[in-house]
C-alpha cells in the first residue's frame, strides 16, 4: 500500500538536503504596472474570528480528505495501479467527463494552508501527491500519451477537442488548469523542486499540444470552457522566466469574447459566466506579464460592466450559471442565482486591479461587499469539514443548500460532489488572510476590517488588527516595531462619520467615505490606530425595480429569519421598524406582510427559509434629524438610487 508518511519522510529528506522545503519562492519576472501589492499569505495569519473559523472548517477538510481516493482518476488513467484506493462519486467519478478537476484545487488549498498556517500536515500532503503526479507523468510512454500529460481523463480528448469533434461533454483544458494552478501553488509556497518539475513539465505539454495549431483552429478550441489557462501559464513565465509560456499563455486569449471588452461593449448577456471571468483574470495577469495595457482596459472593462451591471446585492452575479440582459436583475431572482465559482473569479480579478489602482475604494468595497454577504455564508457553519453550497438562492423563501439537484441541492458532501464550487471553495476559505493588507514602498494598505496579524518582514514590523466587525464598527491596528511610513486605510462607501483615533488622539486626517484615509508619521512600538466607521441601515434596490430591494446594515446585506415557512412573493417590509435588537451581535427586528420577523446577517442564514429582497420596502425615502442618505454612488460608484436609511 501506498504510505503517504513514507513519501514524505523521503521527500522532506531530499529537500532538507538541497533548499529548504518551507521556502516560498518568488517569480523570477517582475510583475509591471502594480502600483501596489498585496502581501503574500505566508506573511498574514488571521486571527479569532468567523473568517478563521470557515478556515479551521475547511483545513480539517483538508487533513481528513484521503489522498489515495483522489489519486485514483490519475492514476487509472495513467495505467498505474490505484492501490485499491475507493473510487469517488460526483464529479471525480471514474466516468465523469471532467474528473480530476478537483485535486488541483486541494493542492492550492494545502499549499494555502501550509503558507498561512504554517500547518506541516498540509504542506506534506501537498509535497506527497506531486511526487505521485510525477510519477503518473512517467508513465505516459506505457499509457500512450505524450510528455508531460497529466489528467484524469485520456489525452485523446485534446485531439478531438482540436479537431471540434468533442462530443462527450468534457471540458479538458479547463481541468488541466486546476492541475497545473494546484502544482504550481505547491512549488511557489513550499518551494518543493518535484512541484516545479511537474508544473513545467505540463506547461510544456500545452505550448507543444497548442503551438501546432493554426490561431484559427485555436480561437475554437477557445470556444469550449478553459479556465484561467492564459492566466496560470502568464503566472508560469513570471515564475521561471521562460518567454515559451508566456507566448503559450496568449495563445488563449479568446479574441471574440476581448474585442467587445476593449471597446466596453456590455455582451455578457447569455454568457456563461464561470467560463469568462478567468479569461479576464488572464488578461490581467498578461498585462502584468507584458505591459501591454489594452490587457487592462479589457480587465477594467469586464469589471465595472460586471460589479455594476450584473451584480445582485451580496456582490454574486448569474443565475442559472449564465449572465443576463445588462441590469436584469428582478425577474432573475431563483434558486440558482450566485454561483460560487463566479464571484471567488471575481475577488481574484478584484485583487489584481486594486493592485494598479491602489487608491479606489470602489475595488475593496466590493471585495468586502461579496466576501461578507456572498461566500462566508456559502460554507455551512454546522458542517466540521466546511461543506458548501454551489448556488446562493435569492428567490423568496430560498434555503442554502436546497436547489436544483444537479448542482446546489445539497451541502456538498466528503465523496460525492466535488463540483466546481467545492473545488474554489476550499481555496476561498483557505487565503482570507491574503488581501486583508497591501503594501507599497511607503505605505501599509488596510484593506479589509479582519482580524489578522501581519509579519511585515521587509519593515521588520508586526501589524495587528483586532476587531468584531462587521457586528462592530470599530478596528483596533496595534504597530509592534517602528518607522516611517503611511497607513492608509480603506474608507468604505457605505459609512459616514468615520473617525480615526491615534494613541487615543483625533489622526487630524480626512477620513471620507469612499476614500482611503492616510496617516503618515514615525511610529513607534505600540501604537494604536482606531478605526470607527459608523453603520447604517442602506436599501440596495435591484437595478432595474426601485420597489425591490435588500436592506443592509453597514456592509452586511440582512435576510429574514422565515424557519420552515414558504414564501410565494418578495414579503413588503416597512423600513421605520426596522430595529437592531442586540447592542454587540447583529440581530434586527422589523414588520413585514405586517407581522414580525427577525433579521439576521445573510451570511448567518443556513438552515432556514429566508427572505433576503423585500417588495416595495416603504417608506422609499426618510427625512429628518436622525437619518441618513447614502448615496449610491458611494456604495457601487454608480449613480442611480439613492436610498435613506434611520439610525437606530
Ligand atoms: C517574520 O518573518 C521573518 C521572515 O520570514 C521571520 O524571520 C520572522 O521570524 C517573522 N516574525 C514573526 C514575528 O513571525
Ligand atoms: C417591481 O417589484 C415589485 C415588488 O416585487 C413589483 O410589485 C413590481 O411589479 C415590479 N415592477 C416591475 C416593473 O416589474
Amino acid at each position: 500500500m501506498f504510505s503517504v508518511s513514507n513519501l514524505v519522510a523521503a521527500v522532506v529528506g531530499l529537500l532538507v538536503a538541497s533548499v529548504p522545503i518551507n521556502a516560498q519562492v518568488s517569480p523570477v519576472v517582475t510583475e509591471q504596472g502594480n502600483v501596489a501589492n498585496t502581501f503574500s499569505l505566508s506573511d498574514v495569519a488571521l486571527t479569532s474570528s468567523r473568517w478563521q473559523e470557515n478556515e479551521g472548517r475547511t483545513r480539517t477538510y483538508l487533513k481528513f480528505v484521503d489522498v489515495n481516493r483522489m489519486l485514483y482518476v490519475f492514476r487509472a488513467n495513467h495505467k498505474l495501479s490505484t492501490n485499491g484506493a475507493a473510487q469517488n462519486g460526483g464529479w471525480d467519478a471514474p466516468n465523469f467527463p471532467f474528473r480530476s478537476h478537483m485535486q488541483g484545487h486541494l493542492l492550492s488549498g494545502w499549499a494555502q494552508c501550509w503558507a498561512t498556517n504554517k500547518d506541516t500536515t498540509c504542506r506534506d500532503r501537498a509535497v506527497a501527491f506531486v511526487v505521485e503526479l510525477r510519477k503518473c507523468q512517467h508513465n505516459n510512454g506505457a499509457a500512450g500519451f505524450t510528455a508531460g500529460y497529466l489528467s484524469g481523463f485520456p489525452e485523446s480528448d485534446f485531439v478531438n477537442l482540436e479537431a471540434g469533434t468533442l462530443t462527450n461533454s468534457n471540458v479538458p483544458y479547463y481541468a488541466v488548469h486546476k492541475t497545473l494552478q494546484g502544482v504550481l501553488d505547491v512549488w511557489r509556497y513550499t518551494g518543493d523542486s518535484t512541484a516545479k518539475t511537474v508544473a513545467l513539465a505540463l506547461a510544456d505539454w500545452v505550448d507543444s499540444r497548442t503551438s501546432k495549431l493554426s490561431y484559427d483552429r485555436m480561437q475554437s478550441v477557445l470556444n469550449t470552457e478553459y479556465g484561467g489557462m492564459n492566466e496560470v501559464l502568464a503566472q508560469i513565465y513570471l515564475m521561471s522566466g521562460s518567454t515559451k509560456y508566456l507566448n503559450t499563455a496568449k495563445r488563449f486569449d479568446h479574441a471574440a469574447k476581448f474585442t467587445p471588452l476593449l471597446n466596453n461593449q456590455d455582451t455578457l448577456n447569455g454568457n456563461h459566466a464561470n467560463t469568462n471571468i478567468p479569461k479576464w483574470i488572464g488578461a490581467a495577469k498578461e498585462y502584468k506579464a507584458t505591459g501591454t495595457t489594452s490587457y487592462l482596459t479589457i480587465a477594467k472593462n469586464a469589471w465595472t460592466i460586471t460589479v455594476n451591471a450584473h451584480s445582485y446585492a451580496i456582490g454574486a452575479n448569474s443565475q442559472a450559471e449564465h449572465f443576463k440582459a445588462p441590469n436584469a436583475i428582478a425577474g432573475y431572482l431563483k434558486e440558482d442565482t450566485a454561483e460560487a465559482c463566479n464571484t471567488y473569479n471575481m475577488l481574484k480579478l478584484t485583487r489584481e486591479l486594486w493592485q494598479t489602482d491602489p487608491t479606489n475604494t470602489a475595488y475593496f468595497d466590493f471585495y468586502e461587499r461579496a466576501l461578507i454577504n456572498h461566500l462566508l455564508g456559502a460554507q455551512d457553519p454546522s458542517s466540521s469539514h466546511g461543506h458548501i453550497t454551489y448556488f446562493t438562492s435569492l428567490n423568496p423563501g430560498g434555503h442554502r443548500g436546497v436547489g436544483p439537484a444537479w448542482g446546489g441541492g445539497t451541502w456538498s458532501t466528503d465523496y460525492n460532489s466535488f463540483w466546481c464550487c467545492q473545488g474554489t471553495n476550499i481555496e476561498t476559505h483557505t487565503k482570507y488572510a491574503d488581501s486583508v493588507y497591501g503594501f507599497d514602498a511607503s505605505t501599509l494598505y488596510i484593506n479589509l476590517f479582519t482580524p489578522a496579524v501581519l509579519n511585515w518582514s521587509a519593515r521588520g514590523i508586526t501589524v495587528t488588527q483586532s476587531t468584531t466587525f462587521p457586528a462592530s464598527d470599530t478596528s483596533t491596528i496595534t504597530i509592534t516595531g517602528g518607522g516611517n511610513f503611511a497607513v492608509s486605510i480603506r474608507i468604505p462607501g457605505w459609512t459616514s462619520g468615520a473617525s480615526i483615533l491615534v494613541n487615543g488622539a483625533p489622526a487630524g486626517v480626512s477620513a471620507n467615505a469612499g476614500s482611503y484615509a492616510k496617516i503618515s508619521r514615525t511610529w513607534s512600538s505600540g501604537d494604536k490606530i482606531e478605526v470607527k466607521l459608523p453603520m447604517w441601515f442602506r436599501k440596495i434596490a435591484a437595478n432595474d425595480n426601485a420597489s425591490l430591494a435588500a436592506i443592509a446594515f453597514g456592509p452586511t446585506v440582512l435576510c429574514g429569519n422565515y424557519g420552515s415557512s414558504t414564501l410565494s412573493a418578495n414579503p413588503s417590509l416597512s423600513l421605520n421598524t426596522l430595529k437592531r435588537s442586540s447592542s454587540t451581535s447583529l440581530a434586527f427586528t422589523g414588520t413585514a406582510n405586517g407581522a414580525n420577523v427577525n433579521l439576521v446577517p445573510f451570511f448567518n442564514g443556513q438552515g432556514f427559509n429566508y427572505a433576503v429582497y423585500w417588495a416595495s420596502p416603504s417608506p422609499t425615502k426618510i427625512t429628518g434629524s436622525k437619518l441618513c442618505a447614502i448615496p449610491w454612488a458611494n456604495v457601487l460608484g454608480r449613480t442611480g438610487q439613492v436610498r435613506s436609511v434611520k439610525i437606530l
